[in-house]
Order: C-alpha cells, then structure tokens, then sequence
C-alpha cells in the first residue's frame, strides 16, 4: 500500500540538503561558539551565516534573529518579554481566539500574572478586521499578537493593514508566522511587525528550532537567564546544527517560490474539484481568497472526523481533525469553535495540508478514499441509528 502524508501543517519531512548540511555538525564540528579556540570559531562562523541567511530571507538585520527550541519557544519568549518589559507602560494585551495554543495558552498565563487580554472574534472564514482590532485598541494596550495564517483552516490576517496603525499608537506588534514561512513571501518591513516566530520542522526543517525576529531596539526581557549567547536574549549553548538546517530549509524552501505555491494552490484546488465530483457531501472551511496555499481544512457532513481519520489511516492517508496537540484530545477546535460554523461542521472537519512532495495522484486517491469511506460511514450512522460509535 503507498502512505500518502497530507499533514505537513504537523510537521513535514526532513530535505536531504538540510540533512547534508547539518551532518558535520553532528559529527565533527561541534564547538561551543562562544569559544574562543579554532574548533568555537569554527561553529560561530557557521552560526553567522546562517544568521545572515536566514535574516535575509525575512528582509531583517542578523542582529535581530534569536533562536530558540521552536515556534512555541519563539512565541512564548514574544509574549512574556514583551508584557513584562513594557508593563509601566500598561497591561493591556490582543491577540485572537483563532491563535495557536502557543499563543493562546501563554496570554491565559499573562491573564494570571495580572494582565488583560482581549480575545478578538473572527468572521466565519477565520478572520479579524481591521476595525474590529481598532475598536479593542486602548491607551494601555501594549503588544498585538496576531497570527500570520491559521494553522487549522489556513485563513490569513490582514497583517499589512495594520502594521502601521499599531505604529502610530507606539504599539508592540508580533506575529506568529510559524505556518506561512517558506510558503509566503515574509518580509518583516512590509508587513510592519516588531516580532515575528518561524518554526523549522513546518519547512522541511529539524525539529526543536526555531526563531523570533525582534525589530532592533523593541524592549524584550528574556524568559531564560544564564549566558550571554543571542545578545543577552536568549540563554543557552547554540543548537549549531540545528540552527544550520533551519537557515538550509529556509534556504530551499524559497528557491523557486512560486512555482511551489502554484503547485500547492493546484493540489488544493484538485482536492475541492475531486470531491465536488464525486458522491460526498463536504463544506470547506476557511477562507477561499485568503488563504495559505497548502491547507484545506473540510467538513464532510454527517462524518465524525475521528471516524473518518482512523478509516483514511487504514487506507494509508494520513491528515488531521486540526491542531496536532488538539487531534489527540477529542476536544471540538477551538478555531472553528470561534468561527461560528457550528456544531455539525465542527465535529466533522478534516485538515488536508499538502507539501511539495505531493503529487495529483496522491490527491485522486485521497479523492477515492474519501468517497468510498464517507459513503460507508454515512450508511453505518443511519443503520445504527445515527450513533458513530
Ligand atoms: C501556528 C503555529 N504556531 C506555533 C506552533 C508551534 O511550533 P513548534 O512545534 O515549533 O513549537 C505551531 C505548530 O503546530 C503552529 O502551527
């Protein structure tokens, strides 16, 4: 049987050539960079240019990338330096209820920490307005955290729509673009924001790195304290290898962009047309003209997403009902929650997320798979009643 993997919103795949990039330092050069013999100087040279690298990919200045474990890292370290380095100024923190739990969890932990935040709601595509966040705006709101695209249902915020009035109001701005880097063109200055979080493991990265750009002279108190490594923001021997695949998968992943993203935006079209076609009765979720190219996220009407999920897994296909942290925990998703979809479309909705690797023929026999398995389901629900078991 041929595995066909349509979740690489979870994680994707490791690229040979950041494989290959990475091996020497695992094996031979494994200085610590911050000494100052041949064999540190060696790893920092390797740690500079990935710097350099990877900050020109964001259109941002090395000196503004500190790495970390990851986008949760990279989110956290946003959320908790920002609210705590500018909290004399105020305590006031937005962010939305369609954010990743890297996000969402760490604004509870502010809210106990005696900051305020205010959760925006979304349209039922998943997206914030421009006057929705104005209308949240105070004189003590220091920090807007609002994603790039949704890792769910892939629905992009107007981010460049509001860059500059967060500007005006001398307001910290981050997102998390842990799922649009390497899929986008993410270009700090275009998009105006003071932090942004990228993840390796979303593009044919390692796992367990990432980064957080930090637009010079923004005010950030570290959430880790020990050595002076990343400028004094982030404590802790560098993870060279690792930082060195992330800097190569940046790297590959924006070679021929757009070509990838027509492939992505094709596969993603074929799946909707495929199931338009045959005998299944689905509704997408999302946002059909903002959206991240590799992400469809459906409801088939009538069809547990649990249910579906084991049949498609038994057939070799493997996707998600949403979140990873969430599709383990029979919890509803707290996106489409907030989407307002409603309660059929919630308890029934699959995340297709496709990778470069993907082809059309993967997507006819998700097509098949589907079809076959929706109408087995379905006629199994009415036989026993309506109860999926
Ligand atoms: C939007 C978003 N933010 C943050 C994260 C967390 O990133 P990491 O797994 O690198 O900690 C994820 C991972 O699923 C994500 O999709």
């Amino acid at each position: 049987m041929t595995r066909i993997y349509v979740d690489h919103a979870a994680t994707t795949p490791m690229h040979d050539d950041v494989l290959d990039a990475m091996l020497p330092y695992l094996k031979n050069d494994f200085g610590n960079p911050s000494s100052i013999h041949q064999f540190g100087r060696e790893t920092r040279a390797a740690l500079d240019e990935a710097r350099r690298s990877l900050a020109n990919h964001l259109g941002a200045k090395p000196s503004e990338l500190v790495f970390t474990s990851g986008g949760t890292e990279a989110d956290n370290m946003a959320l908790f330096g920002i609210a705590n380095a500018h909290k004399s100024k105020g305590r006031h923190v937005i962010t939305t209820q369609v954010e990743h739990h890297a996000v969402l969890y760490a604004c509870e932990q502010l809210e106990e920490m005696g900051f305020e935040v205010t959760y925006l709601p979304v349209n039922h595509e998943g997206r914030v307005t421009r006057d929705i966040l104005e209308k949240h705006l105070r004189d003590d709101t220091i920090l807007v955290s609002m994603m790039y695209g949704n890792n769910e249902v892939g629905t992009l915020q107007p981010l460049a729509e509001i860059g500059d009035m967060l500007q005006e109001r001398d307001i910290v701005f981050h997102t998390d673009a842990v799922q649009a880097f390497g899929i986008e063109e993410v270009n700090v200055k275009t998009l105006g924001v003071d932090l942004l979080s990228i993840s390796g493991h979303k593009i044919n990265g390692p796992k367990g790195i990432g980064c957080l750009y930090v637009k010079a002279n923004t005010k950030l108190q570290p959430i880790f304290y020990g050595g002076s490594q990343e400028r004094n923001r982030r404590a802790g021997t560098e993870n060279i290898a690792a930082i060195v695949g992330l800097a190569k998968a940046a790297e590959v992943s924006y070679e021929a962009l757009a070509e990838k993203r027509k492939h992505l935006f094709q596969l993603r079209e074929r799946l909707i047309q495929g199931l338009q076609e045959a005998d299944v009765s689905f509704i997408v979720n999302g946002d059909s003209e903002h959206t991240l190219p590799h992400i469809l996220n459906v409801s088939f009407i009538g069809v547990k997403a649990d249910a579906m999920l084991m049949n498609l897994d038994i057939a070799g296909i493997a996707a998600s009902s949403g979140s990873a942290c969430s599709a383990g925990s029979l919890r509803p998703s707290h996106v489409l929650e907030a989407m307002n979809v409603g309660e059929s479309r919630v308890e029934s909705a699959i995340r297709f997320s496709f990778g470069f690797n993907n082809t059309e023929a993967d997507v006819d026999e998700i097509v098949k798979q589907v079809q076959a398995i929706y109408q087995r389901l379905l006629h199994t629900n009415s036989d026993n009643g309506g109860d999926q078991g």
